[in-house]
């Protein structure tokens, strides 16, 4: 590293003009990037299975139609988040096998199980509604083809948002059963909605090198409170309330105060001691064994391809 390359790359950051793949960057810049959207990918890819587990189960056609839509976007974004990756020179596989071998992690979200139809609609309002807020902040950020990923995904998280909401609102206006049934999935996904912001800024170990390069623009605590802010009168509206007893608006603020997020639950499911994190990572070993032959299959076309007339 030289001087000047050192002295370009801390000029960019400072302009605000992306950092691309051929520029010259630090190499602990460059690992946090490859840790962070490699994460980031494998939580897009596991997302898809608490909801999958709803898709032979949907209500109506209709329901099964976006949740379908809204699964095969959450594998979409992954395998944009995996290109991204990939322009850091790593290679795909081996940021996938280092999920499978529970080397990497990704978010503690997706650890919980759902239990009732009411879970889909709650997920793709309180967990998407969350991974926008978080997203929306990550298109500026400094790496030019995260920040290009997160344009097109947050469009998309945008959808997911909506319809979790306007499924909510049907099971909010229906019989005293689907209320209860939107009451108790709030209580489950309600405080692990806010643990994705990750751990509090006091004990965040990559926020200040992450700011300083702003790959990150807004600390976890900045965001989880724009979250709060932002979903606390969308659950008044529904009628349903917040499993908060601390909770209440600080008119001096202009910002709701909340309780103690459980920290302990939060480090033991980011640990592997979730409820369902030996099931999910169980489910990804099973399709990446079962998917063998699509792989082989791929690569032997490709090789026929390159040379068409030696068959
Ligand atoms: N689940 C699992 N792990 C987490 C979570 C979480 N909710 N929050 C923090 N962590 C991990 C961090 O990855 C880090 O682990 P590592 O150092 O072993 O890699 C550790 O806890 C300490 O946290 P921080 O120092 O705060 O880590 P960081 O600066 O990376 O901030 C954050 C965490 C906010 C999640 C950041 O990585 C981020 O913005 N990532 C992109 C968004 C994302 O991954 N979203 C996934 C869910 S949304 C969706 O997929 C639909």
């Amino acid at each position: 590293m030289s001087d000047e390359q050192q002295r370009r790359f801390d000029q960019r950051i400072a302009s605000e003009t992306a950092i691309e793949p051929q520029d010259w960057m630090p190499d602990a810049y460059r690992k946090t990037l490859i840790r962070q959207i490699g994460q980031h990918a494998h939580s897009e890819v596991v997302g898809m299975l608490p909801e999958g587990n709803w898709l032979t189960r949907a209500p109506s056609l209709r329901r099964k139609a976006i949740l379908l839509a809204k699964v095969q976007d959450e594998a979409g974004h992954g395998l944009y988040l995996y290109s991204a990756a990939e322009t850091l020179g790593c290679a795909r596989e081996d940021l996938y096998q280092k999920l499978l071998d529970n080397q990497m992690k990704y978010s503690s979200i997706f650890n919980y199980p759902t239990l009732t139809w009411a879970d889909v609609p709650v997920i793709g309002w309180l967990v998407d509604g969350a991974a926008i807020v978080n997203q929306v902040a990550l298109c500026r950020t400094s790496y030019g083809p995260y920040a290009r990923a997160m344009v097109k995904i947050c469009k998309e998280e945008s959808f997911h948002q909506r319809q979790g909401y306007e499924a909510c609102t049907v099971l909010a206006n229906g019989s005293d059963a689907q209320r209860q049934m939107l009451q108790d999935a709030i209580n489950r996904f309600w405080w692990p909605a806010l643990m994705m912001f990750g751990p509090g800024d006091d004990n965040s170990p990559n926020s200040a090198r992450s700011l300083a390069w702003k790959i990150k623009l807004h600390t976890n605590d900045e965001l989880r409170q724009r979250f709060v802010d932002n979903t606390v009168p969308q659950v008044e509206l529904l009628g349903m309330t917040v499993p908060d007893a601390d909770l209440y608006f600080d008119e001096a603020t202009g910002h709701y105060r909340f309780g103690e997020i459980n920290w302990d639950e939060f480090n033991q499911v980011i640990a592997g001691q979730g409820i369902c994190n030996e099931e999910r990572l169980a489910a990804k070993r099973q399709a990446w064994e079962a998917g063998a032959w699509v792989r082989e299959a791929a690569l032997a076309w490709s090789a026929k391809q390159a040379a068409p007339d030696a068959a």
